[in-house]
């Protein structure tokens, strides 16, 4: 009796050895050569230790053609289950390019789509670590409709919980659209790859030459395309963002951030802000030192850092909560609009208000760039998804001016008229239709054209002009702007505000959808 439940267990043990071995001692080899870890290294780098719970460990494919039957591997080449970062729980999958290059089987994709409905039954994020060669060829049909069955779920979830791309490896063909789908890509460098049609492919169509990494490489798709929002040296550089970004980030859309405790005081004064906007309005500074000197412990995680440099968004906190940035970049392209920076930040505060993370706009912006390329590449309905993105968001928003806020740009930045809850300035902020120089051209061309000296009159003009309107107490007079700040006690106003808005309950109309202008 005793030996048959030996025999019994040592047959579970066998099979545990088999899942646990993926494609093999020598292809394991050449990953590892390639500075790649296996999913369940991965695993490990990235979760609690110990947490990790795997499901779906003896899992095979269903394929009978291409001699296929005698090819099995336990787990079908995805490792999937759950576990824990700082305790909370995540479901994850995990592919393992060891195992048929990581391609996509009937099977491989019901695992995937079984986490992925917990995640959704459970509330928890989920995330993604991607290794694949895409479809498996073999299998044709079903791995297509596996990808739709993904796809689908990816939809179904977005704006529920968060979902995270880590790609680690290849992300060919159709198979792109599900980190697509999903609201952060990271990337890591030179050994990921995203794209639709690869370089042979391209060759024979087009006739251009391009590699892989130029193609779709994670240099192209943080600076250039704007797919992914990050780019790591190393897949353990990956599993440290990872975690980071998990910790500013509710479970799901029912939840808050996590509070996470500091040393850093809300009453603390931030006295290097009063020098830090120049006196010449047209003269640079990096709005990125305003934000760091603002949040707890001076941390700011960016998102998109390389890409429509001229705003930044990302996460940090104030008084321990969450909050999302929004920030003109005054040294990039003078803090311009443009449709890049429109889509960017639309996106990130879409992300934002569909979490329940409080969104902070910083605004120094002489307004949209101008130009035939902004104008046809559309720039009008690029620049009003970030209009729709802020006055459709409900949850906390608070603004501060610290300089310029022109035209319709000063709409857009979370204004008051767009539901901000509290609109602070600086007193070096200048709120007005344009800056000075071009409001003289415009309302004074006569008087420039007949002045003795128009130089002088110009410089009278302007000067004239920038004491009337270049100055937040037009907009404070009307109660647009709910106070002028001392630089040094934003941190202070701000938590306060945040703290004062914390059960703030607003909502849109009742409606199916609204229509953004995609
Ligand atoms: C089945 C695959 C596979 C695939 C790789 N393998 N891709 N098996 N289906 N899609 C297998 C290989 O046969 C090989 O098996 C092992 O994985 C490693 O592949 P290598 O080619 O040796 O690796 P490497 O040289 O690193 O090249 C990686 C690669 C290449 C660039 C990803 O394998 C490749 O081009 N694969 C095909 C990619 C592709 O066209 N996929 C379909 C895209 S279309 P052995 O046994 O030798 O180890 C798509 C549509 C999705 O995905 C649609 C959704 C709507």
């Amino acid at each position: 009796m005793e030996s048959e439940r030996e025999r019994l267990h040592q047959r579970l043990a066998a099979m545990d050895a088999r899942a646990d071995a993926g494609g093999g001692e020598d292809r394991i080899r050449k990953h590892h050569e390639q500075g790649k870890l296996t999913p369940r290294e991965r695993l490990d780098a990235l979760l609690d230790p110990g947490s990790f719970v795997e499901l779906d460990r003896f899992v095979t494919h269903q394929c009978h053609d291409f001699g296929m039957e005698r090819q099995q591997f336990l787990g079908d080449g995805v490792v999937t289950g759950y576990g824990r970062v700082d305790g909370r729980l995540v479901y994850l999958f995990a592919q393992d390019f060891t195992v048929f290059g990581g391609s996509l089987s009937g099977a491989h994709a019901a695992k995937v789509c079984k986490v992925m409905d917990l995640a959704m039954r459970n509330g928890a994020p989920i995330l993604g670590l991607n290794d694949s060669g895409g479809a498996r060829i073999q299998e044709g049909v079903v791995s297509l409709g596996g990808y739709a069955d993904i796809f689908l779920r990816n939809t179904l979830a977005s704006g529920v919980v968060p979902q995270i791309s880590a790609i680690l490896g290849p992300c060919a063909g159709g198979a792109v659209y599900s980190p697509a789908i999903t609201d952060f890509i990271a990337m890591v460098d030179e050994t990921s790859y995203m794209f639709v049609t690869g370089p042979d492919v391209i060759k024979t169509v087009t006739h251009e030459q391009v590699t892989k990494d130029e193609l779709g490489g994670a240099d192209t798709h943080n600076r250039v395309s704007g797919v992914a929002h990050f780019k790591v040296p190393d897949e353990r550089a990956m599993m440290a963002l990872l975690r980071e970004l998990l910790s500013y980030l509710p479970s799901n859309n029912m939840e808050e951030a996590p509070r996470r405790p500091t040393e850093d005081s809300p009453q603390r004064k931030c006295p290097e802000l009063t020098e830090l906007v120049p006196t010449n309005p047209n003269k640079p500074y990096d709005i990125v030192e305003l934000i760091r000197a603002l949040m707890d412990d001076h941390r700011f995680l960016e998102v998109q850092g390389q890409y429509a440099q001229n705003i930044v968004v990302g996460f940090g906190r104030l008084g321990e909560r969450s909050v999302g940035v929004v920030a003109n970049q005054p040294a990039h392209l003078a803090g311009c609009l443009d449709v890049n920076a429109s889509i960017k930040a639309a996106r990130f505060v879409r992300f934002c208000d569909a979490f329940n993370i409080p969104v902070l706009t910083l605004v120094d912006v002489p307004g949209f760039l101008p130009g035939t390329a902004q104008e046809y590449g559309g720039i009008i309905k690029h620049g009003a998804k970030l209009l729709y993105a802020f006055a459709e968001a409900t949850v906390p928003k608070v603004t501060l001016i610290t300089r310029k806020a022109y035209g319709g740009a000063y709409d857009v930045m979370s204004s008051k008229h767009i539901r901000a809850d509290f609109n602070f300035a600086w007193p070096t902020a200048e709120i007005a239709v344009m800056g000075p120089e071009g409001a003289v051209n415009i309302i004074y061309r006569s008087e420039l054209a007949n002045a003795a000296d128009p130089v002088a009159k110009r410089a009278e003009l302007v000067a004239d002009y920038r004491e009337k309107f270049a100055n937040p107490y037009g907009a404070a007079a009307l109660g647009y702007i709910d106070e002028v700040l001392r630089p040094e006690d934003t941190r202070i106003r701000l938590i306060a505000a945040f703290d004062s808005l914390k059960n703030k309950r607003d909502q849109n109309p009742p409606k199916k959808h609204g229509n953004i202008p995609l």
